[in-house]
Formats: structure tokens, C-alpha cells, sequence
């Protein structure tokens, strides 16, 4: 076994599509085994066309694996069989490490910031705060926060009772980018800044991109990018642009971004009590896709552009530890402090309109009645 090539793939199949697959597959010199998630072959010498031959015998088991074996690269013939030579190592990059100082990597535009971290006053803590967030946050002192989590207003159009949703681009990024600058003054050392935003495809104005690019500039590490896929099915059948030609065609987006940036380091303390993601859960959320519906609530909490608790409950299980602070700048009807609460994080929601903060009150009390009930 030692030389030879292992693929796996993921487990799809029906138990009957795998026990005939496995068949042919083994006939074809390739040695199988699964279990609930995985399928994995090990093999050196193929016989191809005996797989080809027989791959109308299983709905897609056999098409896949060919597929996959088509992918590697470094295989020669013998006899009309493939025989797979260094499978294994021929994704390896030499001398990574060496690569990576000379890039320098994510340090080129690091700045670094104090890291000495403060405490939160606590008249700020546990609280849903009605105000513009320019003015609030410009009375916390450094490095206190821990996670923000937000999605800001998008400059859409979108009906908030109590501020305009539709500004000029250069005022809108303005407007901000003085907040988001506060962010990153009172976020700690360690600490993570997350933002959910969707760009307006149909002006051409990439929000997520120079989002992106501001918290770069400021010297903030960007850990990554998570697609958060809506399944929004509505969007896939509607406007086309150009109609079958390459006049103007008009992209389609079913999905949105979260932008996750770090203050000074990647890695933030945090005592082993204190970690309340399960294994499974780490395992699913590292993967950067997540499928999730929309919120379905909006109606009920009278908000129009509300993110959804599940996707919520991953960025805080996934990127802080429980009694963190967490904080959210334009908190709307609030999502983030509801499940921040639930999750046992100190919380702080900060929002612009009196009725939608009414609103984040109420359901932070739901969570009361968890906790009541010990079901959190
Ligand atoms: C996209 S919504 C956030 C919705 C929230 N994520 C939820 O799930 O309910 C943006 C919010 O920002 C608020 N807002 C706009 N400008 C603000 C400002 N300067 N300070 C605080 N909140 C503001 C709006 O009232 C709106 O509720």
C-alpha cells in the first residue's frame, strides 16, 4: 500500500451504486473503502477502459471517479493501463517556507497596534444602545472589544425607518469609514472584525472590495472570506441584461460576503473552558461556503435587511470564546446581540432607529426566558 495514490471523495451514493461500483472499481485494480461521508481509493496501475466500459452501470460513481482520475496529471501507460507515478507528491510546492519570506505575506501591509487591551466601561456592556454609532464609539477606549460582527447599511434604497439608505457613493463610504476606523481603534489586540456585506452589482460598485481595502489600509490582517450562500432562487430567473448576447450580459449572484479581518495577530488567547464549537461544527464552518436561507423573520421584527441567526451563531462560535465581548455598530433588529446573549458572549448593540432597537430589546428578553429555562 505504501506507494500507493489515495483520492477520496466525498459519499453520495446510494449503498446499490457503491456495491456495484466498488466492483468494477476493484476489477479495474483499484481498492476501495467508505463510510458515511468519504469514499476512498487507493490504486498505482488503472485500467481505464475497463471503467469506461462499465460506466453506464452506476449513475455517477464511476463518471465521478474517472473525473477525478483524469484530474492527475503525472501518469504514464502501460499495456492500456494507466499506472499513476507520485500522485501524492505532485501538488507539493518546494520550498514553501522560503516562498513565503520572501513575500513577506500578510506583514507587507501589517500595522501594529498597542497591545495592551482595556476593560469596557461597563455602562457600555449588556446594553442595546439608540444612537448614531460615530458618537458612541468614539467614548470607548482602545483595544477593548473582542469580536465585531456587522452588516452595515448597504446604500441600496432599503426602507430603515430612521436613516437614508440612499447617499452618494463618496458620502456613503465617508459615513463608514468613520465608524469602521472607531472599530478598529477599540478593537483589541487579537481581537476580529467581521462584516457582511453585499456590493450593489447593479451599479458596479464592488462594496466588498474597497470594504476590504480600507481595513488592509488601516493595517488590519485579512484572515479571509466567507461566501455565504443564500440559495436565492428568485435572482437565477430574472434579469439577463443583454438577452443572449455578449452585448451586456448581467451577472447573477445568489450569495453574499463576510470579510473577517484581524488587529495585530492571528491568533487570539483564549482559555480551553471558554471554547463551546463542537467538533463537527469546526469541521462543517472551516470550509468557507455556507449555505444558509435568509433571514425569514423580517415580517415579524419589522426589519428589511436582517442577517440570519444561524449565519451569526457560526462567526461567533467560530471566532471567539464564550464571555467575550462582542459588538455590533448598526445592530438593526438585533440579530447579532440576540445570539451573542444565547452563546453566553457580554454583548453591545448599537443602532440608529428607536423602534428597531425596541425590537432588539424583545428579543434579547427571549433569550432571558432561555437562559430561564436553561435551554441556551
Ligand atoms: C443592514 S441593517 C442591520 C441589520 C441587522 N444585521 C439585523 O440582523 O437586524 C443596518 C442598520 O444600520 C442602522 N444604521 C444606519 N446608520 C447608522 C448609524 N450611523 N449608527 C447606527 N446605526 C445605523 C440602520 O438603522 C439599520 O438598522
Amino acid at each position: 500500500m505504501k506507494n500507493f495514490k489515495t483520492l477520496q471523495l466525498s459519499n453520495t451514493y446510494s449503498d446499490n451504486e457503491i456495491a456495484v461500483g466498488f466492483q468494477i472499481l476493484n476489477s479495474a485494480g483499484i481498492q476501495t473503502t467508505f463510510n458515511d461521508e468519504n469514499i476512498v481509493l487507493d490504486f498505482d496501475v488503472v485500467d481505464m477502459k475497463y471503467i469506461e466500459k462499465q460506466q453506464n452501470k452506476t449513475k455517477e460513481l464511476l463518471t465521478n471517479v474517472l473525473d477525478e482520475l483524469l484530474k492527475i496529471r503525472s501518469f504514464s501507460s502501460s499495456n492500456g493501463k494507466i499506472v499513476f507515478k507520485s500522485f501524492n507528491k505532485d501538488k507539493k510546492v518546494i520550498g514553501k517556507k522560503e516562498n513565503k519570506e520572501k513575500r513577506l505575506g500578510y506583514e507587507s501591509f501589517q500595522r501594529h497596534f498597542s497591545e495592551k487591551n482595556n476593560d469596557t466601561p461597563s455602562r457600555f456592556l449588556n446594553k442595546i444602545h439608540c444612537v448614531d454609532s460615530l458618537v458612541l464609539l468614539k467614548q470607548f477606549p482602545d483595544n477593548c472589544i473582542d469580536l465585531i460582527v456587522t452588516s452595515p447599511p448597504y446604500n441600496f434604497g432599503i426602507n430603515y425607518n430612521n436613516s437614508n439608505d440612499v447617499n452618494l457613493w463618496d458620502n456613503y463610504f465617508e459615513m463608514l469609514f468613520n465608524i469602521f476606523g472607531e472599530c478598529v481603534r477599540i478593537l483589541k489586540s487579537g481581537g476580529r472584525m467581521i462584516v457582511n456585506i453585499q456590493p450593489l452589482f447593479s451599479d458596479y460598485v464592488p462594496s466588498h472590495h474597497l470594504v476590504s481595502n480600507f481595513f488592509i489600509r488601516q493595517g488590519l490582517i485579512w484572515k479571509g472570506e466567507i461566501i455565504w450562500e443564500k440559495n436565492n432562487y428568485n435572482c437565477k430567473y430574472c434579469t439577463w441584461g443583454s438577452w443572449q448576447s455578449p452585448s451586456s450580459p448581467y451577472l447573477k449572484y445568489s450569495w453574499e460576503f463576510i470579510e473577517i479581518f484581524c488587529k495585530n495577530t492571528l491568533k487570539k488567547d483564549g482559555i480551553k473552558d471558554d471554547v463551546d464549537i463542537t467538533a463537527d461544527e469546526f469541521k462543517k464552518w472551516v470550509y468557507a461556503k455556507w449555505s444558509i436561507a435568509p433571514e425569514r423573520k423580517m415580517k415579524e421584527y419589522k426589519h428589511d435587511a436582517m442577517f440570519p441567526e444561524e449565519l451569526v451563531k457560526r462567526i461567533i462560535k467560530l471566532f471567539s470564546y464564550q464571555n467575550n465581548i462582542v459588538l455590533d455598530p448598526f445592530n438593526g433588529a438585533g440579530t447579532t446581540t440576540k445570539v451573542a446573549r444565547s452563546l453566553g458572549r457580554q454583548f453591545i448593540g448599537i443602532d440608529i432607529d428607536q423602534s428597531y432597537c425596541e425590537i432588539a430589546e424583545n428579543r434579547l428578553r427571549e433569550t432571558n426566558s432561555l437562559f430561564a429555562q436553561g435551554e441556551n
